[in-house]
């Protein structure tokens, strides 16, 4: 995704982590203020594109909702800045914590704060290239989580098979709401999940946990659960729209720029990101949405 004005001067890593007030911790080469819009400009057009490659009637991503939520957003840019004037944007993944009601093996209601997938997305000319795996192994090292400990917002059936594939996420516990969590989900956890009391009665329980997607569901002017039959319809088309894997491909006609970014294999990991830096105790965390 190109720009009218140069990535480079905003985003200096690689991958670039941003929060709530949008200014990645290495600062840009341009004022803040500056920066800060086109930030904004980015984060809403990757939103855009996320949500239509996912064939969802609105972005979940955008600028706004990151202002107003205490998501953590990473982007990652190409990695020929030398050669790639201006830059693109390759991609991103955004996460939060969020408290949710899931369902043990037992079937018993556990009340936790997993970190979850909210987002994700490559654009369709570089993905199969590694690309994706390279933005969420730096989001696991930097949140310090195991991909196993992971909630997932409503996969698709590409990131389904990029977890397969991965990370050997296969199996998953059955849940009521629509995040789909893996076995191993509550072996070794840092902050082991609070089993509901069974006097509790069950409707105290909110089971149907609020999804990143759930304000979708208006907007699609399908009351649930017809607006989840919708949206598995759509899943599946998206599937059988996927390209299919021959290794880098170079498309004729296609510019230099794409061309180098395809053969370019996923950057060394830069330690030195500045998701990396942080202090983990200076996550934020939700209260439910
Ligand atoms: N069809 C099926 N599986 C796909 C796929 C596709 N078009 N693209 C990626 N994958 C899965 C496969 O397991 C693939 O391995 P394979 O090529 O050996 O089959 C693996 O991901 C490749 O890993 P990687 O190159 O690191 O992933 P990526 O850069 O393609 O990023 C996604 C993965 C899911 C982010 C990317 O495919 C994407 O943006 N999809 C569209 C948006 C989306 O579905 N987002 C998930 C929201 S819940």
């Amino acid at each position: 995704m190109e720009f009218v004005f140069d990535i480079h001067k905003i985003f200096l890593e690689p991958i670039t982590k941003l929060d709530g007030n949008l200014l990645p911790i290495r600062r840009p080469l341009i004022s803040s203020s500056e920066a800060q819009k086109q930030i904004m400009t980015v984060i809403d057009e990757i939103g855009k594109a996320s949500a239509k490659a996912q064939r969802l009637p609105a972005p979940i991503t955008s600028a706004s909702r990151m202002q107003t939520n205490p998501h953590h957003l990473y982007i990652l840019k190409d990695c020929t800045p030398k050669t790639a004037g201006r830059g693109v944007v390759i991609g991103f993944l955004k996460v939060g914590y969020k408290k949710l009601f899931v369902l043990d093996h037992t079937g018993s209601h556990i009340e936790a704060e997993p970190l979850c997938i909210l987002d994700f997305y490559i654009h369709e000319s570089l993905q199969r290239n590694g690309f994706g795996k390279e933005l969420f192994t730096l989001m696991l090292r930097t949140e310090q989580v195991e991909p196993q400990h992971l909630a997932i917002d409503r996969p698709s059936e590409k990131f389904l098979s990029f977890l397969r594939k991965h990370y050997n996420l296969r199996s998953t516990i059955p849940q009521v709401n629509n995040f789909v969590v893996f076995d191993g989900f509550f072996r070794d956890r840092k902050a082991p999940g609070r089993k509901l009391q069974p006097k509790r009665a069950e409707g105290e329980i909110k089971p149907y946990s609020l999804s990143e997607r759930d304000f979708l569901k208006q907007e699609e002017g399908l009351p649930w659960p017809f607006s989840q039959a919708q949206s598995s319809l759509n899943r599946a088309g998206s599937l059988g729209s996927s390209p299919t894997r021959a290794g880098p491909r170079f498309i004729p006609g296609e510019d230099d720029f794409v061309k180098s970014l395809r053969s370019c294999r996923p950057h060394s990991l830069h330690r030195a990101a500045n998701g990396e830096q942080e202090d983990p105790t200076q996550r934020r965390r939700t209260s439910g949405r």
